[in-house]
């Protein structure tokens, strides 16, 4: 059988190769485990929580409708408006990862193909009371011979006239073998905001090189740059991106590794790295009754350098 549904989780296996497969958490839609012929391709933490007590440390999980904590200008505080307020209220990342999604069923036979939805009358309680508006998320997930292609519908299907503004982004933990002996091409000339710095520059660097913490939102990058993952020169991760023109790239490193209870083991980061699409430098409003869609494709495709 290509899909089987248990109470907590759901496993794609692909018709012509049972041992390329995706597993996704219904906690969160999170993916945490993508084999391509039985090699794992994301990483995830020994200590993940997969039993919905916290959101998944590893795989991708999905950040909506905040990325990182929201912060009111406090200059301003007292006039943000509502939105604002509303969003500055959420947790880090959001709601999406913390809620349980409902699963719709497969769509398409081969390449196979499922979907999840996630609509405010389902989601976590206690961050819909916050963030109160209506919303409807639909996740379709696409396992093929040699790719995962994850897309997101986001739609307000209000009749008044709530709009809501909103952050998206797919928190790709990507594994690999040596954070040290890893790349990042084709972001040169990208202009960056550094979480660690806060400051906005140009990176004028060949390749993004590890070598300590990096926590890097890459903004505006062109859609037609393919964001690889390059392991002592050769291509480990392809990352396409439609719709989605920012690139968030993590490495926690020793400091931020030890302080988290769930990264483990504490080396860990040795063996992973985040880039994440997302559309974070912004955010998107939406009015009601209409719709937003963007995807991200996990590939291993030939080494391309775009730019150097
Ligand atoms: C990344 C952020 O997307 O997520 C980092 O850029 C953050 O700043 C990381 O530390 C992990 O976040 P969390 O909430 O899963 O610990």
């Amino acid at each position: 059988m290509t899909v089987q549904e248990t109470e907590s989780f759901v496993i794609v296996k692909h018709p012509e190769n049972p041992e390329t497969s995706v597993t996704i958490l219904k906690y969160g839609a999170t993916v945490y485990s993508w084999k391509l012929a039985n090699k794992e391709q994301l990483w995830l933490s020994d200590a993940a929580k997969l039993d919905g007590s916290k959101p998944v440390r590893g795989g991708i999980p999905l950040v909506f409708p905040v990325f990182g904590k929201h912060q009111l200008d406090t200059a301003t505080a007292n006039i943000a408006n509502a939105n604002d307020v509303k969003l500055s209220k959420l947790p880090q990342h959001g709601l999406a990862r913390n809620s349980t999604w409902e699963f719709l069923g497969q769509t398409k036979e081969n390449p196979p193909t499922i979907q999840f939805g996630l609509y405010s009358e389902i989601a976590n309680k206690e961050l819909t009371s916050i963030w109160d508006y209506d919303f409807e998320l639909i996740y379709t997930i696409e396992l093929n011979k040699d790719s995962l292609k994850t897309e997101i519908e986001v739609s307000n299907p209000a009749k008044s006239d709530k709009s809501f503004k909103f952050n998206w982004l797919f928190h790709t933990y990507l594994r690999i073998e040596d954070i040290e002996d890893t790349f990042i091409s084709n972001l040169k000339g990208v202009n960056v905001y550094d979480q660690l710095l806060k400051q906005s520059y140009n990176d004028v660097q060949p390749v993004v090189t590890f070598h300590e913490e990096v926590d890097r939102v890459y903004k505006n990058v062109r859609e037609d740059r393919d964001i690889q993952v390059v392991d002592k020169g050769k291509p480990i991760h392809t990352i396409k991106r439609i719709n989605l023109p920012d690139a968030v790239v993590w490495n926690p490193w020793v400091n931020k590794s030890n302080g988290m209870s769930d990264f483990e083991p504490k080396t860990g980061f040795k063996k992973m790295v985040c880039v994440e699409p997302g559309h974070v430098h912004d955010f998107i409003v939406l009015s009601p009754g209409s719709k937003w869609k963007a995807s991200q494709i996990l590939s291993k495709d030939e080494l391309k350098y775009q730019v150097i």
